[in-house]
């Protein structure tokens, strides 16, 4: 099995999942950038529903938001909170990690923004801009996309939500050990919350022993359970 990161340049094709909305599967490893039982359905359940609006729902207050995204992949997530962020406004920092950024021509492929009814010049705002400079998509929402590893990232007390959407355990295990959540957790502000897809136990023991609360959810459509971690 393979399981190192570099190894995510190997084949490559887009699939319909189960809602109709594609994604990037990588045939070698059998393992897609979302759900096979719905790309769209499973970024809105587990980062927008779970994470964004759980967040808002338990902080009214709060004026301005700083998100961190582990694996920007296509931007799904990322356009998917931008739309959001369009209901009830509020200033967003978001910060978006991949060390391997999906091709145009992928991206094109996925057709996100007529799936969303949306205009395609947010999507190719969340896109054209360079790797490593902060703009802004709209007045009160700015992205910085950054070109690095996982392991690498050691911000402090900065972001209040963490969508972390690395590939699964079984390609990756060394992206869910207890080492990267100990720097997740370090990266987040008190009383902030990382959400992921992913409810195995041993990533639940890891994401404990470096101190979350850690509550199992319903997971989305096909899938029993997911994670969320919060930091008090
Ligand atoms: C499951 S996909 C992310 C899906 C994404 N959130 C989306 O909405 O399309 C995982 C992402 O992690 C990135 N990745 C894999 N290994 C990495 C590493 N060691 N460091 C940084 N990024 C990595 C991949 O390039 C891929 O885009």
């Amino acid at each position: 099995m393979p399981n190192k990161s570099t190894d995510i340049n190997l084949k490559r094709s887009i699939v319909t999942t189960s809602d109709g909305s594609k994604t990037i599967k990588i045939e070698a490893w059998n393992e897609q950038y979302h759900s096979l039982h719905g790309a769209l359905q499973e970024a809105r359940y587990v980062y927008i529903e779970a994470g964004y609006k759980t967040y808002l729902n338990r902080y009214p207050d709060q004026t301005s938001i700083s998100i961190l995204e582990m694996g920007f992949g296509t931007g799904l997530n990322t356009l998917l909170t931008v739309l959001e962020s369009m209901i009830k406004p509020i200033e967003i920092n978001y910060h978006g990690i991949d060390a391997y950024p999906v091709k145009v021509k992928e991206l094109e492929a996925l057709q996100y923004p007529s799936l969303l009814g949306c205009e395609p010049s947010f999507f190719n705002a969340i896109h054209k801009e360079n790797w490593g400079e902060e703009y802004k998509i709209l007045p009160h929402f700015k992205l910085l996309k950054r070109r690095e590893v996982f392991t690498k990232i050691k911000d402090l007390s900065f972001f209040d939500i963490i969508y972390f959407d690395a590939f699964g355990p079984r390609v990756q295990p060394e992206l869910w050990e207890a080492s990267i959540f100990e720097n997740m957790f370090q990266a987040l502000k008190p009383n902030g919350i990382l959400v992921t897809y992913c409810a195995k136990g041993s990533v639940r023991r890891n994401m404990q022993s470096v101190g979350f609360k850690v509550e199992r959810l319903p997971g989305p459509p096909g899938k029993r359970e997911m994670l969320r971690a919060s930091k008090i």
